[in-house]
């Protein structure tokens, strides 16, 4: 059977951004900026990148901005078409011209499974991606394509792990199984979210990438709340799992955890270190400070 391609990925960004306030009172947490470019262009880029042709947006009241930053502003591009600002006009033209943009409106707070189940009527009997916008993954093949490479061999739906130590794994989905004869890839037997310190010795975690079968709509329907109240993606996953199998990938890259203050900070050194105008001036910068001389 011929598989089918995937074509659309789902990013829900309708979260309060309590963990960043007072900074996220008045703008979406998505739209902090890491060097010169909101965190959710970084996950819209790596969509592109992977080949995907539709984006759905899950938002909430106040994200507007977000669809602001993707559009095509006509006063903005007037005023720049008459002051000649022809390479800042070709850049914002760029980010519009992206990819086509579908926003669904979560509107009760329920939880990620719940919002990605308010995508079901757009993406239809298709396998999709999903990408949570606080995980940021730097990598030579993007992470999601390199999902997408996996998904071509093996056929089911697929979650990226990465390590972590034993100690943190309360604070992601956990994910247990066995090795498979593909490279970096196990067979899911079990997950569980944010599992109680002891409760799993599996140091397996989902980060937030998803390539998911449309059957996950079904028993996303089906799910009660979990964890923490919320209906959770991740065990509609393990349903999913039972019914036709997964796989966990651990990906080749280095993910930065945008959703936490720290995180935050690491990613804006390390993408202003590897920037093509700002790396060495920035590099010396640091070498300065970290000797006392800066
Ligand atoms: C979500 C998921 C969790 C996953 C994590 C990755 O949790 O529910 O399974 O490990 O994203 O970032 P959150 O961090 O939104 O609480």
């Amino acid at each position: 059977m011929t598989k089918k391609t995937i074509k659309k990925a789902v990013i829900p960004v309708a979260g309060l951004g309590t963990r960043f306030l007072p900074a996220t009172k008045a703008i979406p947490k998505e739209m902090l900026t890491i060097v010169d470019r909101p965190t959710i262009q970084y996950i819209v880029e790596e969509v592109v990148a992977s080949g995907i042709e539709e984006v759905i947006l899950i938002t909430s009241a106040g994200k507007s901005a977000i669809e602001n930053h993707f559009d095509y502003d006509f006063q903005l591009d007037t005023v720049l078409k008459e002051k000649n600002k022809t390479v800042l006009r070709d850049e914002l033209a760029n980010i519009s011209n992206l990819i086509d943009i579908v926003s669904v409106r979560q509107k009760q707070p329920l939880g990620l499974g719940h919002a990605i189940w308010m995508a079901r009527n757009v993406i239809g009997d298709e396998p999709f991606l999903v990408l949570l916008g606080d995980d940021l993954v730097r990598s030579p093949v993007p992470c999601c394509k390199q999902m997408i490479d996996l998904y071509n061999r093996v056929g089911e739906s697929i979650v990226a792990i990465q390590r972590v130590p034993l100690s943190q794994t309360f604070q992601y989905g956990i994910v247990e199984g066995e090795e498979t004869e593909h490279e970096r890839t196990f067979k899911v037997r079990r997950m569980v979210e944010k599992p109680a310190p002891g409760t799993s010795d599996s140091d397996m975690a989902i980060i937030g990438r998803y390539l998911l079968m449309p059957e996950i709509f079904e028993l996303l329907a089906k799910t009660t709340p979990g964890h923490g109240g919320e209906i959770q993606l991740t065990d509609a996953l393990q349903a999913l799992s039972n019914r036709r199998g997964m796989y966990a990938y651990e990906f080749i890259g280095r993910r930065y955890d945008a959703g936490d203050k720290l995180g935050y900070l690491k990613a804006i050194v390390d993408f202003a270190l590897e920037h093509p105008d700002l790396g060495t001036a920035f590099s010396d910068h640091l070498n300065k400070k970290l000797s006392g001389n800066g």
